[in-house]
């Protein structure tokens, strides 16, 4: 009795004193289903709250409703939402909502079954239970929202990121947090710049499946088992709704489709934006940048892209040039000279408009497209210039406000003539700690990095520094009638009142509270109304798209390059993604893999890749030169480095510019590899990167790999890890390899084999069998030079002397390119079959040669045309025919 009274009495005292404990979620009464109807491909019903509210942190909504849809075959639509419809969903502007197909019932691959007393569902698969709610009620409260799902002992999970995790996720005690963030050094267990609701949980031989949470809000998603060792995935959210898409596989390759046909298919990106890039945060002025050009020329390496940081900027002001370090006329000189040697150029933008008097701000001021404050003052934050604002991607106006301020600075004529562009601090970034009272604190005076010496060639005077930041508190947006409704959504019915700055339930955000380090979360954006603690995951993505746009503005015709730092699902469909600011450590190198592969092959952003030789402090001369050799393997390759660092140029050692120019060799004669590849996903979502576990589902030793992937179906990269080795301990599944250096053939059995004597010059690189791939038979200083020449078509033969290989052709840059080729080639026992669609005659595309690995043998007899090496073990012929028509080859 007495034991029942003490337990009571903790109890009482844990509730009031301390609140809830974490796991509140099981006190809350859940919801009953009611008006249930059940149609042939959808379910829709009424929840009520089952019993007294629990309020855990804020108000349990009363009335929601349930919405089932069948969507198509492999997905299902999973909806829980306020019956009142006032809850802030993501916007169809930014995300667009896959439509329906019309399907037969039989065919569903996934079932949805519930329980109508306390509501609770499954998703499964034949019998495979791949989600599950069963036992725990669901929480719908004003300012959060928590769901929960069994899941098997020790899942293989994917996803969930921006993370610098291991690619298969940590299941026990591991929270992921969404909510962008200025991620510097991009620590691990930390929410970074981007949020992707999404996870793939493969559970290998039973098949894949794919859960997209389609929800901007601040979330936390946990990862553990509960006391009695079940395990968990759980949703913890402080708005928004329940809006689950179930992709049903079964193969982590299908899930991967499956989810683009959701957030849509990754943007097609040109030829040349697959050649090398060299950036670096402190050139000092238009003459370094011209000698680093000049460098790489020297040092014969190919150099496909220049880029300029802020440092092109006058004062780090958006849209402006510095006259002394970066006057006009040697930008517009830099830009001529490099797109005469068929090179390009790449400039930084950044949100964030400088309040100092300059044409940008006041174009913006005046058409009120800035954030503003509930008093209409304008919401000034801190950024590289000192004092800012943030633009209103939510107000109608902004577009043409942002493409008008593209044409005047970017335009042929008197600009400056970019080929692509870079965007940066859209999570957005804020030097200001919340709340930010004094952003003038942060000036080129201090607090901010100072400006580099003066120019070097000719010398000339400092600018007039210190520059006079205006106070603009006080400027007057428009009325607000002027600026259509700015109700405030999500803010009415049941869920006025909510804390916008500091909700009950706080998320594990590493910056801190939700405003901290960036804009304030109670802003109302233009517009619709919806504010800033709803949206705040979708500036980056918002930004991004607003860029893509103003760059067809200019240039309707081609394919825009934006790369950018922020994103959200979807993001693909616009932009390319760099990883942010690594760190010049090996760990950020080996990480580097796991990173690019959520993106490209779960996320569906392709066009990624990070810093080489690393951003933040020293790189060294071993590293960069593993690095530039591993670079060469991600989609978007380029080196990177922060102010103030040792300068890491490829140039800079001889071992790195040997590494470099081997690898540029080897990546530009793959190129055609990768862009067939790349584009094929553009059309199918077929991931181009690949872990391994999506190449061989079924071997369980491929789930946790994320030392080694695959670039395209054909080819194994295996980095080495680690300082000062020579060696790396590389997984080989069950199946034919041929080592790309030597032409020798490795048999896999599903083991681990020590890769040894690899200089710091080389990476192992394997071709598998089965495939044919289309090599240019040389490479070339640019890509404009490489698509002049010939190919070598590769052919390496599975275990039964099977290959089969792709290339597509195009004129390289269109978006709807006039013609195209698509090549399928075929290959059997000692016959090249080359078919398919031959429209693009642009080139004068010749194969040169046709070489087949894994021979020990040559021809019978000796001929002239056939050329046996009996070292690589490979049979060649010289063929040289045009690439127009079909044609069969023999050996
Ligand atoms: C941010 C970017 C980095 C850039 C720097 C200066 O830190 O992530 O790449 O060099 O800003 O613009």
């Amino acid at each position: 009795m007495l034991e029942l009274f003490l337990f009571l009495l903790l109890t009482l005292v844990q509730a009031t004193v301390i609140g809830p404990p974490f796991d509140g979620a099981e006190q809350c009464p859940g919801y009953n289903a009611i008006n249930i109807n059940e149609q042939d491909s959808s379910l829709t019903a009424d929840l009520v709250l089952a019993n007294d509210a629990c309020d855990l942190y804020g108000s349990d909504l009363p009335h929601l409703k349930l919405l089932v849809e069948y969507q198509t075959d492999n997905r299902l639509h999973v909806m829980i939402y306020d019956a009142d419809e006032e809850v802030y969903q993501v916007p169809e502007s930014v995300l667009p909502r896959p439509s329906s197909q019309s399907t037969n019932p039989d065919d569903f691959a996934l079932r949805f079954d519930y329980q109508p007393e306390p509501f609770s569902f499954r998703v499964l698969r034949g019998d495979e239970v791949l989600f599950d709610t069963t036992g725990t009620n669901i929480v719908f409260e004003t300012q959060y929202l928590n769901l929960r799902t069994w899941l098997p002992d020790n899942p293989n999970l994917y996803g969930l990121g921006e993370h610098s995790d291991s690619l298969r996720l940590p299941t026990t005690n591991y929270t992921r947090t969404l909510w962008s963030r200025d991620a510097y050094g991009i620590p691990p267990n930390s929410n970074l710049y981007g949020n992707h609701p999404i996870y793939v949980d493969h559970r290998g031989a039973a098949g894949s499946h794919g859960v997209f949470f389609l929800n901007s809000n601040g979330m936390d998603i946990k990862l553990d088992k509960t006391d009695d060792g079940k395990q968990y995935l759980e949703y913890n959210t402080i708005g928004g709704v329940f809006d689950f898409y179930f992709l049903a596989g079964p193969t982590p390759k299908d899930v991967s489709k499956q989810y683009s046909e959701v957030v849509g298919l990754p943007a097609m990106q040109s030829y040349w934006t697959f050649g090398f890039h060299q950036c670096r945060y402190g050139y000092q002025d238009a003459y370094e940048v011209a000698e680093v050009i000049y460098n790489y020329s020297h040092a014969h390496i190919p150099l496909e892209t220049m880029w300029t940081d802020i440092d092109y900027m006058d004062s780090r002001r958006v849209f402006t040039l510095d006259p002394l370090r970066f006057p006009l006329e040697k930008v517009t000189e830099l830009v001529k000279y490099l797109h005469k040697h068929n090179q390009h150029y790449i400039v930084m933008v950044d949100p964030a408009i400088s309040d100092s008097d300059n044409g940008a701000f006041n174009r913006g001021r005046e058409r009120s497209v800035f954030m503003y404050r509930d008093d209409n003052t304008l919401y000034q934050g801190a950024v590289w210039p000192g004092v800012t604002v943030y633009p209103d991607w939510f107000n109608p106006d902004t577009q043409a406000y942002w493409n008008n301020e593209f044409e005047r600075f970017f335009n042929k004529k008197d600009g400056v003539d970019i080929d692509g562009l870079w965007i940066d601090m859209n999570e957005a970034a804020n030097f200001c700690a919340w709340p930010c009272k004094d952003p003038a604190r942060y000036s080129l005076e201090n607090n901010l990095p100072p400006l580099p010496p003066p120019v070097r060639s000719p010398p000339r005077p400092l600018p007039g520094f210190p520059r006079n930041f205006q106070p603009i508190h006080g400027y007057l947006a428009k009325s607000s009638s002027e600026l259509g409704t700015r109700d405030t959504k999500g803010q009415k019915a049941g869920l006025s009142g909510r804390d916008l700055i500091s909700p009950q339930y706080q998320i594990a955000n590493a910056a801190g509270s939700l405003s901290n380090k960036t804009i304030d979360t109670d802003l109302v954006h233009a517009g619709k109304g919806y504010v800033e603690y709803d949206t705040h995951n979708l500036y980056g993505t918002m930004m991004s798209s607003a860029c893509r746009e103003a760059m067809l503005q200019r240039r309707p015709e081609v394919r825009p390059l934006v790369i950018t730092r922020s994103t959200f699902a979807g993001a693909g469909a616009h932009v390319g993604h760099w990883l942010g600011d690594n760190r010049s450590e090996w760990d950020k190198y080996r990480i580097s893999i796991a990173q690019m592969l959520q993106f490209a092959s779960i996320f569906q952003i392709p066009m990624v890749g990070s810093d080489v030789c690393g951003f933040g402090g020293n790189t060294t001369e071993e590293l960069c030169a593993r690095w530039a050799t591993l670079g060469a393997f991600y989609p978007f390759y380029r080196n990177h480095n922060e102010l103030g660092s040792v300068p890491q140029e490829f140039y800079r050692w001889p071992s790195v510019a040997s590494a470099a120019r081997k690898i540029i060799d080897i990546r530009y004669r793959l190129l055609d590899y990768l862009y067939t590849a790349f584009h094929r996903q553009t059309i199918s979502g077929e991931p181009f990167l690949q872990p391994l576990f999506y190449v061989y589902p079924a071997d369980a030793q491929t789930s946790d790999n994320d030392a080694q992937f695959f670039y395209g179906d054909a080819i194994l990269i295996s980095p080495v890890l680690d300082q000062g080795q020579p060696s790396v301990n590389a997984y080989f599944p069950n199946d034919i390899f041929y080592d790309w250096h030597t032409g020798k053939t490795i048999y896999g059995k599903g083991k681990t084999i020590t890769l040894t004597g690899i200089a710091m010059t080389e990476i192992p690189i394997h071709i598998r069998g089965g495939f044919v791939l289309p090599l240019r038979s040389q490479s070339a200083q640019t890509t404009a030079e490489l698509r002049r020449r010939g190919f070598e078509i590769v052919v390496a033969p599975n275990a039964d002397g099977y290959a089969k290989g792709q290339l597509y052709l195009d004129d390289g840059e269109s978006l709807h390119p006039a013609s195209s080729s698509t090549v399928e080639f075929e290959y059997s026992h000692g016959k090249l079959d080359i078919h398919g669609e031959f429209g693009y005659h642009a080139e004068q595309v010749m194969i040169e040669s046709v070489t087949v690995l894994g021979q020990s043998k040559g021809p019978v007899r000796r001929r002239d045309d056939i050329l046996f090496d009996a070292e690589r073990e490979t049979v060649s012929k010289q063929v040289n025919v045009p690439l127009t028509g079909p044609m069969v080859i023999s050996f």
